[in-house]
């Protein structure tokens, strides 16, 4: 590892224009390649964002001596398929979330990761985000006391887009399940581990995609409600109550900019405004990794990822979401 990171970038689609604007904010990151399937965007994207390279095929930018590690930000269903062929080329990987679309995906990947030497981690953005972190520590600190419920939610509308969106796209791993119920699982996760018991219900949308699932993580001793949906909006505010009081995570909660705390009968708002949109977060964990020869993350490891896939197949199991790949 030289004094910058080196960086590149597969897939030039939505969430790779927020991510790169984060990026460019570290002095030690150089974006030094971009790879798009379209050879116009590819262009235009290293341009605007001054990247040394661009590449009109993936494998191109794998290929690249130059770039230590590859952000990818394709659709969930080609995740795995393209970080394993990056990894064999020996790049580091920042892979969207989810990690894969199965538990089968997942463990592949974590097995290509290791087998190759290279560092890999989820980019589960919300596990670094300040007020997250902040909250994090409140609880440990036994602030709230014990938690006893949570309720999270994470939903918009979106069956208005063409049907060939990825997100209505059963072929691309469509629905809410994997885009956006990823995060209350994963804030449940957090909080409370994995689950005794889940029930879970979804209801489907014309093209075959799950559009909408609440679900029910049942512990031990809490309880946590969780929802997602495409078909409509939710407050997206998560509550996380305890024998002590509540926490309140702004909305959109995923992204928080803050927090309430709810004690003794007083309100308490703390604001936590992140750098960049807050992705700047999981680069800097990616830095420090690679900085410290680190092939996975303590924060968000390899183990939370496979921890997290297995939730959400666990839900899609009960529901009934199958992707026609998966058939
Ligand atoms: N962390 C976050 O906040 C966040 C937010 C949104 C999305 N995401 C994640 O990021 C990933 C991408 O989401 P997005 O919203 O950026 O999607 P998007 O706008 O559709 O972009 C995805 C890009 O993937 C590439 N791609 C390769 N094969 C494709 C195919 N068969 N169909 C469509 N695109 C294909 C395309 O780039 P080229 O044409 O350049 O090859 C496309 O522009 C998803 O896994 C999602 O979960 C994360």
């Amino acid at each position: 590892m030289g004094h910058k990171v080196k960086w590149g970038i597969v897939g030039l689609g939505s969430i790779a224009n927020h991510f790169v604007k984060d990026l460019l904010l570290f002095e030690d990151a150089e974006l030094v390649a971009v790879a798009s399937r379209s050879s116009e965007k590819a262009q235009a994207f290293a341009e605007e964002y001054r990247a040394k390279h661009h590449f009109n095929t993936y494998e191109a930018l794998f290929a690249c001596k130059e770039v230590d590690v590859i952000y990818i930000a394709t659709p969930h269903s080609f995740h795995a398929e393209i970080a394993i062929e990056a990894m064999k080329h020996e790049k580091h990987i920042l892979c969207e979330k989810p990690m894969g679309v199965n538990t089968a995906e997942v463990e592949k990947m974590i097995a290509t990761a290791k087998e190759n030497k290279v560092f890999l981690m989820e980019a589960l953005w919300s596990r670094f985000n300040p007020s997250i972190l902040k909250v994090l520590q409140l609880i440990r600190d036994g602030v709230i006391g014990d938690i006893k419920y949570i309720h999270s939610d994470f939903a918009f509308p979106a069956l208005h887009r063409d049907h060939t969106n990825r997100l209505l796209n059963p072929d691309l791993a469509g629905g809410s399940l994997l885009d956006i119920g990823i995060y209350p699982i994963f804030l449940s996760y957090l909080l409370l581990g994995k689950p005794e018991n889940i029930q879970a219900s979804s209801k489907f949308f014309e093209t075959g995609i799950e559009m909408q699932s609440s679900m029910l993580f049942d512990y031990s001793d809490a309880q946590a409600i969780l929802y997602s949906g495409l078909n409509s909006k939710s407050r997206m505010e998560a509550e996380i109550s305890g024998t002590k009081g509540s926490i309140f995570l702004d909305p959109k909660w995923h992204e928080a900019q803050g927090y309430t705390l709810e004690k003794d009968g007083q309100k308490t708002h703390n604001n936590l405004p992140t750098t960049g949109r807050g992705y700047f977060y999981e680069i800097q964990e990616v830095h420090t990794c690679l900085r410290n020869n680190k092939l996975e993350s303590q924060l968000w490891s390899h183990q939370n990822s496979l921890d997290l896939i297995g939730l959400l197949d666990e839900v899609r199991q009960i529901t009934g979401v199958v992707f026609p790949f998966e058939q």
